[in-house]
């Protein structure tokens, strides 16, 4: 079928459309409704297990000798590949694991750990027996990580000893042991994978030996859910301190997950497939594990980074070796690769036979960096849009269906499902070409989110500004053709080297130091990272050493939230613009701190400020 024949059958008739496409999956029942428009669910009526679909369904198949999960963890110097058998033994006896922690269907398991083949194991046992994951990104720090276990109240965490990065081992348990101290809810169960780069120091009468566990486990099969139980719940910023629980389903999100990897990726059973992500973050969940595991393709779980573990010549290295035939990563990946590798001499040296295309995503392509790697692969690279409330890709362009024609600057058109309009904020549809809200219609299809955990009215508010329509958060435009391009976000939220983070988050931290009178973070430009958080706050009088409080700010955010929301600059200034409602002009301190044009809103208050700040971020960046 044709993108085109997809789009309009898609459009005209979602309901025999995706019925369709959800055939690609083994059910215990089918659905015999394909959307229930009061609950806004799909197939409310079907059951089946994801794991099972992943994993079993392929070993009966008779592609049990096939390689699932090839483990490449330069890191560390260890690789390793699991067949769908070997898989299937060690999900079943993990699953085992966790029953006789007495973790029940339903029941919540944080999973806070590196990206190790347990951890992905840890997930697919949840999805078998029926409980609910949340994985937690292994950066963020434990204020954060217990934010989640209280929201979530989880029976159970799986962690390891430690976490690697080029620079340094992170000792993960005492993270944990503080997230936990912190908690109100606190789980009862810890089950700790000791890694021999660095061993914890279990607490008696709660911490539990994971290979012990495991070894003392009898395998279990996969157990039937409703397709409308969640699969997961991922936590992603907002513009409060709070991260929002994207809430995920088990049939939708197969259904839509098995549809993408054939028409958007264009890969089969049998296939080797590449996102490296992490598994803490929606690509990481929809693209190592369930994605291509559900279409039968073998994954690469990497421990790694695109440089330095060893070098700018990974990536390229591990597709020769794997015959990778599709690749996934974020722009940043690139440019740090592009960095290293400016003449792309490690790409000439490997074979890149098998790589059909590239895939990019989590943050804006910029074209120069999109050229680059083009050029210097000679194979599509294709930019797509989405969302950890989406699960999938929205914008794409698909390959899978043969499309290959790109539009530099854009993220590809619609994928078939969904339905894209550009509002302003009088709730007008702007013509072709002009930037609005990026609006998408209800009912949004399978596999994007139907609920936030704990919390129905944030949920709510998503739809609640352009009734109708979810509000994707980003300011977008669509041209004549029908392709579209993001321009960034509405909200105070940044994509700091394709992680999400909320500014809104950064400055309560940084308004919690007793010197900080008042403050506002926003996203600056970087070359590398794409944005990066930079900080203006106004110090109370009489505080004296700057230095001081900036290191206390920047060792309170990385302590607070994590080392990824690397805030590095802070300027001290005497005010912050704002207007007469006494609203932080964040806009305003971009545009100084990137250098733009710098456009002066009527409402402002006090439009002196603006030339003492110009003048200040001036003198700071020649002394930098
Ligand atoms: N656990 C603990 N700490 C982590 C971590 C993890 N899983 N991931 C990152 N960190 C730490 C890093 O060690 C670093 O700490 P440092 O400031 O003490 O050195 C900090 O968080 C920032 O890390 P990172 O964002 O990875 O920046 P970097 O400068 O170390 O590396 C890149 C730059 C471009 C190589 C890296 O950002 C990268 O690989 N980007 C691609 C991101 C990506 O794939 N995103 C996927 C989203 S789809
Ligand atoms: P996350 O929920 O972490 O996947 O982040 C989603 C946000 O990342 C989106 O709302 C966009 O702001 C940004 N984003 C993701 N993909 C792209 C892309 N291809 N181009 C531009 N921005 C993107």
């Amino acid at each position: 079928m044709s993108y085109a024949k997809a789009l309009e059958q898609a459009t005209a008739n979602p309901e025999q459309f995706w019925m369709d496409a959800a055939r690609a999956l083994d059910w215990a029942r089918f659905p015999a409704i394909a959307h229930d428009e009061d609950d806004d669910h799909w197939f409310p009526d079907g059951e089946l297990n994801v794991c099972e679909n992943a994993v079993d369904r392929h070993v009966a198949a008779g592609r049990g000798d096939q390689p699932a999960l090839i483990y490449e963890s330069p890191i560390t110097g260890r690789d390793a590949t699991y067949s769908f058998t070997e898989l299937q033994e060690r999900v079943a006896r993990t699953a085992g694991m966790l029953v006789n922690a007495g973790v029940k269907k339903g029941d919540r398991v944080v999973i806070y750990m590196p990206m190790i083949p347990e951890a992905v194991f840890g997930m697919l046992a949840c999805a078998r027996i029926g409980a609910v994951h949340s994985v937690v990104f292994g950066g963020f720090a434990a204020p954060e990580l217990a934010k989640r276990i209280d929201d979530c109240q989880p029976v159970a965490v799986l962690s390891a000893s430690c976490g690697l990065e080029p620079n340094r081992t992170i000792a993960y348990k005492p993270l944990l042991d503080a997230a936990i101290e912190r908690c109100t809810n606190k789980p009862e169960t810890t089950i700790i994978l000791q890694r021999e780069e660095l061993r914890a120091d279990l607490i008696p009468n709660r911490d539990i030996d994971w290979n012990a566990a495991y070894d003392a486990a009898k395998p279990v099969d996969p157990v039937p859910v409703k397709s409308t139980d969640p699969l997961y719940i991922l936590y992603t910023s907002g513009t409060t301190g709070t991260p929002k629980g994207v809430v995920r389903d088990n049939g939708g999100y197969a259904t839509a997950l098995a549809w993408s990897m054939e028409h958007i990726y264009g890969v089969e059973a049998g296939d080797v497939y590449w996102a490296a992500s992490d598994i803490g973050w929606v690509v990481g969940h929809s693209y190592i594990v369930y994605g291509p595991l559900l279409a039968g393709c073998a994954t690469i779980l990497f421990e790694g980074k695109p440089i330095g573990t060893p070098d700018a010549g990974i990536f390229w290295n591990l597709v020769d070796k794997h015959k990778v035939k599709v690749l996934f990563t974020a722009p940043t990946a690139i440019r740090a690769i592009r960095r290293a590798d400016p003449d792309g001499e490690f790409i000439r040296k490997a074979s890149l036979k098998s790589l059909k295309a590239l895939f990019l995503a989590g943050e804006r392509a910029d074209p120069d960096t999109l050229l680059w790697i083009a050029d210097m692969l000679g194979k599509p690279v294709i930019d797509h849009w989405w969302q950890t409330e989406i699960g999938w890709p929205a914008i794409a362009t698909c390959f899978g269906r043969g499309e290959t024609e790109i539009r530099v600057g854009s993220a590809g058109r619609a994928v078939p499902g969904f339905r894209f309009k550009v509002q302003d904020d009088a709730h007008q549809e702007v013509e072709p070409g002009k930037v609005g809200n990026l609006l998408i219609e209800q009912p949004l299809p399978p596999g994007a989110f139907r609920a936030l955990w704990n919390n129905p009215e944030r949920f709510k508010a998503g739809f609640a500004d352009f009734p109708g329509h979810y509000t994707s958060g980003d300011a977008g435009m669509i041209d004549e053709d029908g392709f579209i391009h993001i321009m960034g976000r509405t909200d105070d939220i940044i994509n700091v080297a394709g992680h999400r983070l909320s500014t809104g988050q950064m400055e309560e931290v940084v308004s919690n130091h007793p010197a900080v009178v008042e403050c506002a973070v926003v996203g600056a430009a970087d070359a590398l990272k794409g944005e990066t958080p930079v900080g203006f706050v106004v110090a109370r009088a009489g505080t004296g050493d700057h230095d001081q409080i900036r290191k206390d700010l920047i060792t309170s955010i990385r302590g607070d939230i994590g080392p990824i929301a690397c805030l590095s600059t802070v300027h001290f200034v005497d005010g912050l613009p704002k207007t007469r409602s006494g609203k932080i002009l964040r806009n305003l301190l971009r545009a100084i701190e990137n250098g733009d044009e710098i456009i002066v809103p009527q409402t402002i208050e006090d439009a002196s400020v603006i030339d003492t700040l110009i003048a200040h971020v001036a003198e700071e960046k020649a002394k930098a």
